[in-house]
């Protein structure tokens, strides 16, 4: 079990990943099911983001397995207004159910967080559905606590 910061090889994985979880929110109330575009605006998106310094994704593969078995997205920006300035929005969070609780998130949040330190990172924030027992769990055992409506933890 390993975790490695994304490479091209990886859109599609990547994509499928993503579309699993919007499908896991199609139930929003303003929303209407997925764009028929979706997988390659994903993909789009996540090249663009392997060109980007101020984003990060990182998968996660399993010994006997072909590919990406989880992948973490990671945003950083700066504030304009309050402090700390520096922060950054963990997204995108997914793990194949098949490899579920075998430790793939917690790795991928502490590469995350490892990289987050490397640039200085001083806040990492996510936003969770409230109803989603296991990321919740997940993020709480990692350390994320609740603030208004999204999990923060502070980093470094
Ligand atoms: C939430 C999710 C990312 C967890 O990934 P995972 O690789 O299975 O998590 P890990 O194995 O690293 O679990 C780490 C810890 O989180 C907690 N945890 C994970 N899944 C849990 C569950 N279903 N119920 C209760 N606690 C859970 C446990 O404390 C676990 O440690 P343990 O296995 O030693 O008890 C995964 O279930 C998932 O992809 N869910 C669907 C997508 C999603 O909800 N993503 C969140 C985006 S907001």
């Amino acid at each position: 079990m390993s975790v490695r910061p994304a490479n091209e090889g990886d859109a599609e994985s990547v994509a499928q990943f993503i579309i699993a979880l919007a499908r896991l929110r199609e139930h929003v109330h303003f929303q209407r099911g997925l764009h028929p575009a979706a997988a390659s605006r994903i993909r789009e998106m996540f090249l663009k983001a392997l060109t980007r310094d101020d984003q990060a994704v990182f998968v996660a593969e399993e010994d006997d397995a072909a590919g990406a078995v989880g992948v973490q997205w990671i945003t950083r920006q700066r504030s304009l207004l309050v402090l700390p300035e520096h922060r950054a929005m963990l997204s995108h969070g997914y793990i194949d159910p098949a490899h579920r609780r075998r430790g793939h998130m917690r790795t991928l949040i502490e590469a995350s967080e490892a990289w987050l330190r490397q640039h200085d990172v001083e806040l990492a924030t996510m936003l969770v559905d409230p109803g989603n027992h296991a990321s919740m769990q997940t993020f709480h055992s990692l350390g994320y606590v609740q603030d208004g409506v999204s999990l923060r933890k502070r980093i470094g």
